[in-house]
């Protein structure tokens, strides 16, 4: 790193205090700032009428069904809301061995887009592309002797690429770390005239303990029940491992990547931003949600202080937008302090 600093020059000629004495000249300086436009909301959607939960362990956070989620979208659109990625809470009967809800034209996915893209037109709809909501074993890929098998999930995954973008999806992002799978689905798309679709490869997830209140909320940990995703996941003693699985997503043909979980991998967002310059997004999962909030409920952190913190070091570390279950919260409160 270069260092642009004034050489030669110290104190008193240099009082680094002088531009913290007041508001207005600290907000001068300021390298980074937080707005409506830089997040993206997860939210978890069911087949019931009305929302469930609290979800344990996330307070502030349900599962929506699809009219609701209209109404909330409705409010946050005007706020300045730009994207939602969703989530669907599968019912166990429709969970099987291979997924293959995951490609039914009527699912629960497939509706929930578009509902969304007929009242939210220019809303931007992220979709996971994983199998894990829709498998009766609660893993990302098809199984075979044991395994998971990479070629046949990336075969998988291509279908529900295509039924997502038949739906009206405007970004397709693979979560599941197969290798080859954004090849296949770029491939896809463009064979099937989808030029435009938007590639956001989780390029760099981590098989990591932080996503636990996310499989209760997805029902995904009882299908799992303690199986490790570490065979297809990163280990989080990697970084250089990161850069690689990003150069070769970029080759494969992804407009943007996502390092996740956020908060414990600052140092590979950095990286990430600095290397390779395309949009790079982060994800502020569940667990890093849950213990922040947990922290709060103990009476040891403010909520509005800790979350917009965290969320400016995103911002800091390189991410151009951050997935946060707080997005609901960060823009409202954006828009107070306006
Ligand atoms: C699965 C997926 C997971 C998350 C997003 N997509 C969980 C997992 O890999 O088991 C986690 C998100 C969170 O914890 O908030 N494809």
């Amino acid at each position: 790193m270069t260092w642009h600093g004034f050489a030669g020059q110290s104190f008193p000629a240099t009082r680094m205090r002088r531009f913290r004495a007041t508001s207005s000249l600290r907000r001068l300086v300021a390298e980074h700032r937080l707005a409506p436009e830089d997040l993206i909301w997860p939210v978890f959607v069911h087949e019931s009428q009305g929302v469930s939960g609290p979800i344990q362990g996330m307070p502030g956070v349900v599962r929506f069904d699809v009219d609701t989620l209209l109404e909330e979208l409705y409010h946050l659109v005007s706020l300045g809301l730009c994207a939602v990625a969703i989530f669907p809470v599968v019912m166990p009967p429709k969970k099987t061995i291979d997924g293959a809800e995951a490609w039914n034209p009527d699912g629960l996915m497939q509706r929930t887009i578009k509902a969304i893209k007929a009242s939210h037109p220019d809303l931007t709809v992220m979709a996971d592309c994983a199998l894990d909501p829709f498998t009766s074993h609660g893993h990302d890929g098809i199984l075979r002797n044991d395994r998971i098998d990479n070629d046949l999930t990336v075969a998988a995954l291509v279908r529900q690429a295509l039924s997502l973008v038949a739906a009206g999806v405007d970004v397709i992002a693979p979560s599941d770390m197969m290798d080859g799978r954004i090849g296949a689905i770029r491939q896809a798309l463009e064979a099937h005239g989808h030029v435009d679709t938007v590639l956001l490869s989780y390029a760099a997830k981590y098989a990591s303990c932080f996503y636990g209140p996310f499989r209760s909320a997805l029902g995904s940990a009882a299908n799992l029940g303690g199986a490790s995703k570490a065979s297809y996941q990163m280990q989080p003693a990697n970084s250089n491992e990161a850069l690689h699985e990003v150069a070769l997503d970029l080759q494969e043909g992804a407009d943007a990547v996502l390092i996740k979980p956020g908060m414990p991998y600052l140092d590979i967002l950095y990286r990430v931003k600095t290397t390779f310059g395309v949009p790079t997004f982060v994800y502020q999962v569940s667990g890093e949600y849950a213990a922040l909030q947990a922290a709060v409920a103990a009476g040891s952190l403010c909520e509005e202080a800790a979350f917009m913190e965290v969320m400016l070091g995103f911002k800091r570390a390189g991410a151009d937008a951050i997935v946060t279950y707080w997005a609901p919260r960060a823009i409202r409160l954006l828009r107070e302090h306006q």
